[in-house]
């Protein structure tokens, strides 16, 4: 190897060394764990590995590219606004009459990545907004050291409304607002989905398994890919799991990546 290609690697290496630095930073980790050498070749890896996973729990067999009932944005967005409609005047359980704001969901609609969290806390109860408050926050982080904006992505909840005093939502409550949150899906057909915490992978994947069980790998929902990962106010009462999204979120990165070369956003 002559002096030049040896430099070009060393500031190949720096340069991939910075960028890691920067986005564990920007997510909120500060201490650097270098689990595999950080080189074009290990992201490569990383990359094929997440490729290779098998998807568990396939349904029907179907792909998110199957999908075919709603393709333009305008339409998308009318079709959820008209969804919304429908919902601001839903009184199926309780928590419509305690609710000050129907918290619908929010993002792109044509999104490549779609986030399902728990339910409206205080502040998104106020704000008629999902993930707007501490929890929030972290998230927007979460997304963009993947690289992306809160705008690139699609956000909603399991529950529409507001639990009061933030309890958990009740199994009816989440049988009876169930359908909306599949509509959702079904009208944004995202390429991923990513469960925040318990309450969001247990209901899309009908299943009973702790969350702590479910992460960190894709499973599937009606033939789109679905990330597990803990729920963002979870990661403010444990921060040394931060670490773990960091690893569940860069499989999401690296599957968007793989779909759309460099350019993960629609
Ligand atoms: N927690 C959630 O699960 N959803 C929100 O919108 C806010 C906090």
């Amino acid at each position: 190897m002559s002096i030049d290609e040896i430099k070009k690697e060393l500031a190949s290496i720096l340069n991939a060394v910075k960028t890691r630095i920067e986005m564990e930073k920007g997510f909120g980790i500060d201490t650097l764990t270098l689990s595999k050498p950080v080189t074009e070749c290990s992201s490569r890896s990383a990359k094929s590995s997440t490729k290779n996973k098998p998807i568990e729990h396939s349904t029907t067999g179907k792909h998110p590219g199957d999908q075919t009932s709603v393709t333009g944005k305008g339409e998308r967005i009318q079709i959820l606004e008209a969804l919304q409609n429908e919902m601001l005047v839903c009184h199926k359980c309780l928590l419509g009459k305690t609710r000050t704001h129907l918290v619908f969901g929010s993002g792109n609609p044509e999104a490549h990545l779609m986030f399902v969290g728990e339910a409206p806390g205080r502040d998104e109860d106020l704000q008629g907004e999902p993930f707007v408050g501490r929890a929030g926050q972290l998230l927007t982080k979460i997304i963009e050291a993947i690289g992306l904006k809160r705008s690139d992505v699609y956000i909603a909840n399991v529950l529409k409304c507001r639990p009061p005093g933030n309890r958990n939502p009740l199994p009816e409550e989440i049988v009876l607002c169930m359908p909306y949150l599949l509509k959702q899906i079904e009208i944004i057909q995202p390429k991923v989905l990513c469960a925040l915490g318990t309450f969001a992978a247990q209901t899309l994947l009908n299943t009973k398994a702790p969350v702590g069980t479910l992460r960190g790998r894709f499973h599937d929902y009606n033939g789109i890919p679905m990330m597990v990962t803990f729920h963002p106010a979870y990661l403010l009462r444990n921060p040394n799991d931060k670490a773990k999204v960091w690893e569940d979120m860069k499989k999401v990165r690296d599957f968007l990546g793989e779909l759309s070369g460099k350019d993960s956003k629609r």
